[in-house]
């Protein structure tokens, strides 16, 4: 799998972008908005805890980036009418959309398929892998619209290699990686439009910590740490690459 981790942003890669991030108020989402926003982007910051949202937007304006936009959605809960809203907003607001990262997920239990709650798993699948298809859905006349747009998935190493206990979450991120592999071969012809998928590797956030509560978390690497493969991924230098599967840590 091909990692940019060395990778060195030039100070303005993402200079006049508008760049979407699901799940931005926490986590690696809201490390990758401010990251976004620190390159030049203007981001849209989408999520369902409006108070965190709230956070990353007041951070984006303190550090100096440009005003972003707050777009309170549950994944769980939207529906197709939800998401051609969102694509019409991006439309009159922006006139395009040129980034979007699909980074919101949910753990569910890891426990045995036996004992998987067949509730649990419709809702593990709703947010990490249908969702993110009715969204692209939504958005794709925006995307269409850029000169130069990127589609990042956010996989996992068992939505490669599948582990026991991983259940909902781990099936939900191979059908990311189809998702993202359909996607980039209807879209190759249009030259403009790139979409990958990045596994960030272990990664100290809330989500790490359910899924490995007796791990130190000064153990591993920060989202901060990983950011160099989602720049790479977003801005100009990942022209031409697209339907690839990326690891963010070597
Ligand atoms: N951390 C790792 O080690 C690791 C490893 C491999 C892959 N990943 C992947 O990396 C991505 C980010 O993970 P993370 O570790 O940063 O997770 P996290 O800390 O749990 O953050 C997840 C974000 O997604 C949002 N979210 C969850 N359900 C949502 C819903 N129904 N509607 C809208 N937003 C929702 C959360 O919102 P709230 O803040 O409101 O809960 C939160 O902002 C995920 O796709 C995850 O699968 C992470």
């Amino acid at each position: 799998m091909p990692c940019m981790i060395d990778y060195k942003a030039a100070d303005h890669l993402l200079k006049d972008k508008v760049i979407l991030v699901t799940g931005a108020g926490d986590g690696i989402g809201r490390v990758a908005a401010k990251t976004f926003a620190a390159y030049g982007a203007t981001l849209v910051l989408l999520g369902r805890t409006i108070s965190k949202l709230e956070a990353v937007y007041d951070e984006i304006e303190v550090a100096g980036g440009a005003q972003p936009a707050i777009y309170p959605l549950n994944l769980e809960g939207a529906t197709h009418k939800d998401y051609v809203e969102l694509g019409e907003r991006l439309g009159e607001t922006f006139g395009r959309l040129d980034g979007l990262l699909h980074n919101a997920s949910l753990l569910g239990k890891i426990t045995p398929l036996e004992a998987y709650h067949p509730e649990l798993w419709q809702q593990v699948m709703q947010v990490n892998c249908n969702a993110p298809f009715m969204l692209t859905q939504g958005v794709l006349g925006a995307l269409k619209a850029s000169e130069d747009a990127s589609v990042i998935f956010t996989s996992s190493s068992v939505g490669r290699r599948a582990r026991a206990f991983w259940g909902a979450y781990a099936v939900s991120k191979f059908a990311t990686e189809g998702l993202m592999q359909v996607l980039a071969d209807e879209l190759e012809h249009t030259g403009t439009i790139r979409v990958n998928s990045i596994n960030p590797g272990a990664t100290r956030t809330q989500m790490r910590r359910k899924a490995y509560p007796g791990e130190d978390p000064q153990s591993l690497l920060t989202p901060e740490e990983i950011m160099p493969t989602y720049l790479y991924l977003m801005g100009a230098d990942s022209r031409g690459v697209t339907g690839q599967a990326f690891d963010a840590q070597s």
